[in-house]
């Protein structure tokens, strides 16, 4: 196992608010693999599952993660929500280092991304039913994935991020 911390689990569990906080207190550099996507290739996710569709992007994540897993030198990662779903990232991912899943109930995500416009997996639809359905296919695969997990409901991130640093 090498040194890096990989934050895992669903979209607005606060992976990046997390991730970001974690790199400035443990000095490490912060990564977000969805940002990286969209530096690459100069168009935003939406754009991307436009143009490509939900597989061409899960193509450049796994490419992304694959890279990430090659380097040495520790980091703290974000990954999208659907990082887990590929079996080959699941592996790669737990190779980095130690794997933290965000967990946060289906209530709190809806309180937290309801307006939101970046997700494609999130528009025109209906936003609980997505959630829950999304929650039932990947909850075991974020489970299998991670060293341990952090309950994210009703804390605020400083809340998580003491929480993290007190398991590290
Ligand atoms: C996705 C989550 C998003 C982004 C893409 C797909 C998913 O990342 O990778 O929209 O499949 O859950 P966040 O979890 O950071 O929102």
């Amino acid at each position: 196992m090498t040194g890096s911390i990989i934050l895992i689990g669903p979209m607005g569990s606060g992976k990046s608010t997390i991730g970001r906080l974690l790199a400035a207190r443990l000095r490490l550099p912060y990564v977000d693999s969805d940002a990286l996507i969209v530096a690459h290739t100069g168009v935003d996710i939406p754009t991307i599952f436009e143009i490509e569709g939900e597989s061409g992007f899960r193509e450049r994540e796994s490419k992304i993660i694959a890279d990430l897993a090659s380097r040495r030198e520790p980091i703290v990662l974000a990954t999208g929500g659907g990082a887990v779903l590929d079996p080959v990232n699941r592996g790669h991912l737990r190779g980095m280092g130690r794997v933290i899943y965000l967990e946060v109930s289906t209530g709190e995500q809806l309180k937290r991304i309801r307006h939101d416009r970046n997700r494609p997996l999130l528009q025109n639809t209906d936003l609980d039913a997505r959630l829950k359905t999304l929650a039932e296919q990947r909850n075991a695969l974020y489970q299998e994935t991670a060293h341990w997990r952090v309950l994210g409901d009703g804390l605020r991130s400083d809340q998580v991020l003491r929480r993290i640093l007190r398991h590290l």
